[in-house]
């Protein structure tokens, strides 16, 4: 209660009303949000920055080109972010592109929401789409209004995507549809169902496929969804199906003709260097980077650098003590009966002196 009441007393503005907590929460005794120290975290968001359904709708009327890429982590939809990508979508690629499977089927409806929050947190602007995981969705509508529910409450996104094809999909696509929650449709190359499809497949090739492409396309919109997906489909399928289409279709290996379009961030990014990786890595997709070869020069670079002792030298060993300090501190271990460490402490005083002044200039200039 002492405590309380000399807190109480240094915030006068408090009135006697005020709970416990509150002020316990307003000093900073109950928050885990850091101070302005060595490290920082993410920024509160300002709820009108989000994109909407309504922007996408707009930008669709006008006729310009929707962007989507995805992302899996707090890095990635900050670069997102920073963009301007119009959506961010939360895809289960990460089962191949981050978790190194095969194929999209293992990854969990929790590692998916592991990924959504931490993509939440950092893409402020762009509209947050999080795909359904295989295995979470199929069985029934219920099911699949329960998994969609948990994307959006414990995964933070604003609207799920879902792979489509049969009738029960379309009844899964409208039920969630009238739970509240934004769908986007995927047609075409449906990865989760490469079981059936005999592989990563391009679909649509041949009339009666390219036909059910379009018819599904259709049946998605008319169970509500606000855009469709297509993967992997011949240019005049994506076409046909944009034309037919009231909602935007985002491409992905569809040609040119879509609304949007899509690509992976590693795959675009570049960032596959790895014989798993430049496996799966698809053909239509453009890179716009070499980040792997980069990201592998800088592990060299550093492995070279701590094995030679380079790193970290006096400019990467910011915090100081000053001369007298570690006199003193070096009398101290002394007295402890640890001399080599004292000697350790004045050893390394000395070697970083002269760099550290620099340090200490260039700081000061900032
Ligand atoms: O999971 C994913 O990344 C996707 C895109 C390829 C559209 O579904």
């Amino acid at each position: 209660m002492a405590v309380l009441t000399s807190i109480r007393k240094s915030l006068g503005f408090i009135t006697k009303r005020e709970s416990f907590s509150k002020i316990l929460l307003g000093t900073g005794c109950l928050s885990n949000v850091p101070e302005n120290t060595v490290y920082g975290g993410p920024k509160p968001q300002d709820p009108n920055q989000r994109v909407t359904l309504t922007n996408l709708r707009q930008k669709h009327k006008k006729g310009e080109p929707i962007t989507m890429v995805t992302a899996y982590d707090y890095p990635s939809a900050v670069h997102l972010d920073t963009a301007g990508i119009d959506i961010c979508l939360v895809g289960d690629s990460a089962s191949m592109v981050v978790h190194g499977h095969d194929t999209t089927l293992p990854i969990t409806l929790e590692e998916m929401l592991v990924h959504c929050r931490a993509v939440a947190r950092g893409a402020k602007n762009p509209l947050l789409v999080g795909d359904l995981p295989f295995g979470t969705y199929e069985s029934s509508t219920h099911q699949a209004v329960d998994t969609a529910v948990r994307i959006l409450k414990e995964g933070g996104m604003d609207a799920i995507k879902l792979e489509a094809g049969a009738p029960s999909r379309i009844t899964a696509a409208k039920a969630i549809v009238e739970a509240g929650i934004a769908v986007m449709g995927h047609v075409g190359l449906t990865p989760q169902a490469i079981s059936v499809l005999g592989g990563f497949r391009p679909q649509g090739r041949n009339v009666a496929g390219a036909v059910k492409v379009v018819e599904t396309a259709i049946a998605l919109q008319e169970a509500g969804c606000f855009a469709v997906v297509l993967e992997c489909v011949p240019a005049p399928v994506a076409a046909a199906a944009t034309s037919a289409l009231q909602i935007p279709t985002i491409g992905i290996g569809a040609g040119p003709f879509c609304s949007g379009q899509v690509l992976v961030y590693h795959d675009l990014l570049g960032m596959l260097q790895h014989p798993h990786h430049a496996k799966v890595t698809p053909r239509f997709c453009k890179q716009y980077a070499h980040v792997g070869d980069v990201i592998n020069k800088a592990l060299l670079g550093y492995k070279e650098e701590v094995t030679s002792g380079s790193f970290p030298s006096s400019a990467h060993s910011p915090y100081k003590i000053s001369a007298a300090d570690v006199d003193s501190f070096s009398k101290e271990l002394e007295k402890l009966g640890l001399s080599d460490a004292a000697s350790a402490a004045s050893a390394a005083a000395e070697k970083l002196k002269p760099l550290n002044n620099q340090v200490g200039e260039h700081q000061a200039t900032k």
